[in-house]
């Protein structure tokens, strides 16, 4: 495993809509380790989307400290969402900002892991944001382009 560098904002791989995943081969493998490895070594960070090391496909990786552990996301497609939160956020590739956004309370989601095998996640609370914002970075969607309120992180 490697740590990969994380692009910011302002670099435009970030704007751009990433592509479906097709191979599900040892490249996959090692991404997925390493944006794993790169979200736990950056510390604050309980996801992080393949647009963020500079891969433009569609797949991210959260672990928000519950006990589903690190999930891995390829494909994903939010299949519904329900209610309203108010979620303050940050971005490893925004550093320095957050903010709170609109995010639904829950969620039910369908992707595909490592293997290709299709599976389903219903999520709520963090878990639900997370799965949001990261889905986000996979059209070119920061969450600083749906702030309500803006704050200075300290
Ligand atoms: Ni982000």
């Amino acid at each position: 495993m490697a740590l990969r560098e994380i692009v910011t904002v302002g670099d435009e791989v970030l704007r751009k809509k990433a592509r479906e995943v097709n191979r599900f081969d040892d490249k996959l493998c090692i991404l997925l380790d390493d944006m794993a490895e790169t979200m736990k070594y950056e510390g604050r960070g309980i996801g992080l989307a393949a647009p963020q090391v500079g891969i433009l496909r569609r797949v991210f990786v959260v672990d928000v400290g519950d006990e589903h552990g690190l999930i891995e996301f390829i494909n994903p497609e939010i299949l519904s969402v329900e209610g309203e939160v108010l979620s303050e956020e940050g971005c490893l590739s925004v550093p320095g900002r957050s903010g709170c956004v609109k995010r639904p309370e829950r969620l039910k989601v369908r992707a595909l892991n490592r293997k290709g095998e299709t599976f389903e996640l219903e999520a709520e609370g963090i878990l639900a944001v997370c799965v949001c914002h990261e889905n986000d970075h996979l059209d070119g969607v920061l969450f600083i382009d749906k702030v309500v309120e803006q704050e200075e992180k300290d």
